[in-house]
């Protein structure tokens, strides 16, 4: 077997590849090329010292991922050709496919329709693209709280396409799970490994814990990185990214404030302004069926809480009904019994996506939550409140304000809290009729 330096490069240059399955393709290539079985690439390579398995082989030339370096090295070189320019481009793939353009975390799949164009979004954008872009030295973590089907993951998701750029080591998009319905969020270390999974182009491994933290923290020894970890439920979900120096840049998004750590920058992202609901709604219903009914489009807006979510839901069910006035959704949805049913019709599930949220805090606040649901109006003062709960005003106010870190209630002023429409509709759907307890 010649050695290195008597090698050459073949006529498959590795060095022209750009992406993991280009990469690959070259591999195989040069297997047909060179005219070996897979039988005959382990053989030889045993000659060479390096242990590669038959399956090994088989398995790296099946996949679309980078194989490990080790598995490049044994395979090029039973190959007879010279490693290093493969070992070269095999790392300057890893580094380019981390990065932006091509990772598929980041693929445009991922992105609301239009989402370059998200209604109403242009000025809190630009705010959270400086305060995540500005992020210098020390581990910096920038949370995007606010209520369910806000819009949090789809402005986080904008705001990190943006700053590509920025982050040449790579934007990584991991989904948390921390508010679906029945599925438990991820841990630090499931994150851990599915970070470094990504990083290094290669399938998950298992380490647990602390293994798992530092095997990310020394992939990322040099890049400088942005991580969306969209949908937390729990600061502890992250903590392995969080001695990560100053290399990584964290944007969290989260329904709930109490999931964000101390020293993170804190961005509460709000329900649209009435005229971009109102434009939003606009956009799914066509301008003519608008016009006739400005009033009650704005009223229909203000019954969805200015909620992307819910005006979605409410402009599918009425761009299936197109007979339909506007306003009798409106009207339906006023009822207050079935409001979340005629939501739901829409196909999407508005309501697990709203109970998500009541997991996030204790049943005794869910409790004061379906308090403040059976009140008349949609806002009561606290002493109000005590007393329909039979608590003292302590008791009341600590509950009410878990509920409004959690954004299940909202705060204008110190002393009053308000529930939205949804969460009245919700809370009245679940409560037990006869006792009105949860
Ligand atoms: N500004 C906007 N303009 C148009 N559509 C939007 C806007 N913001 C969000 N949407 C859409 O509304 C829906 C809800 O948004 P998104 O899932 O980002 O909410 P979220 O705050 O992340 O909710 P959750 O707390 O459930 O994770 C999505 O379909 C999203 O594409
Ligand atoms: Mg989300």
């Amino acid at each position: 077997m010649a050695g290195h330096d008597s090698m050459k490069v073949s006529l498959i240059d590795p060095r022209e590849r750009r992406t993991p399955a280009e990469f690959v393709a070259a591999l195989r290539q040069l297997k047909e090329w060179v005219g070996l079985t897979y039988r005959q690439i382990a053989l030889r390579a045993q000659e060479n010292g390096d242990h590669l398995a038959r399956s090994t082989i088989a398995a790296a030339l099946e996949r679309d991922r980078l194989p490990r370096q080790r598995v490049v090295t044994a395979m090029v070189r039973a190959c007879g050709e010279d490693p290093r320019p493969w070992i070269e481009a095999r790392r300057r793939i890893a580094a380019a496919t981390a990065l932006g353009p091509a990772h598929p975390k980041l693929r445009s799949a991922l992105l609301p329709v239009g989402s370059n164009a998200l209604v109403g979004r242009t000025e809190v954008s630009d705010r959270l693209v400086r305060l995540v872009g500005s992020a210098d030295s020390g581990a910096s973590v920038t949370a995007l709280t606010g209520p369910a089907g806000v819009g949090k993951s789809a402005l986080a998701i904008q705001v990190a396409h943006r700053l590509r750029g920025r982050f040449p080591g790579g934007c990584l998009y991991v989904n948390l799970q921390g508010s679906v319905s029945g599925v438990p969020p991820l841990r630090s270390d499931e994150l851990a490994n599915r970070l470094a999974a990504e990083l290094e182009g290669r399938p998950q491994e298992s380490a647990e814990g602390v293994e798992a933290a530092t095997r990310l923290l020394a992939l990322l020894a040099d890049r400088q990185i942005l991580v969306v970890c969209d949908d937390v439920r729990s600061a502890d979900q992250f903590e392995s990214l969080l001695p990560l120096g100053r290399q990584a840049t964290v944007l969290v998004t989260t329904r709930t404030a109490r999931a964000v750590p101390a020293g993170a920058r804190l961005l509460s992202l709000r329900p649209l302004a009435l005229d971009d609901a109102v434009a939003l709604l606009a956009e799914e219903l066509g301008r003519e069926r608008v016009s006739r009914e400005e009033e009650e489009l704005a009223r229909l807006a203000n019954l969805c809480g200015r909620l992307p979510l819910l005006l979605h839901a409410a402009g599918r069910r009425l761009a299936a009904r197109p007979a339909w006035r506007i306003g009798a959704l409106a009207d339906r949805l006023d009822d207050g019994h079935r409001g979340l049913d005629e939501l739901c019709m829409s196909g999407i599930d508005v309501r697990a996506r709203l109970m998500a949220s009541l997991e996030l805090v204790d049943r005794s606040s869910v409790r004061v939550l379906a308090a403040l649901g059976q009140t008349g109006s949609a806002e009561a003062p606290l002493s109000a409140l005590a007393d329909a709960l039979g608590r003292d005003e302590t008791d009341a106010m600590l509950a009410l304000e878990e509920l409004l870190d959690a954004h299940l209630v909202d705060s204008p002023e110190p002393g009053r809290y308000r529930i939205a429409a949804a969460y009245r509709w919700l809370m009245r759907d679940i409560c037990r009729p006869q006792d009105g307890s949860w």
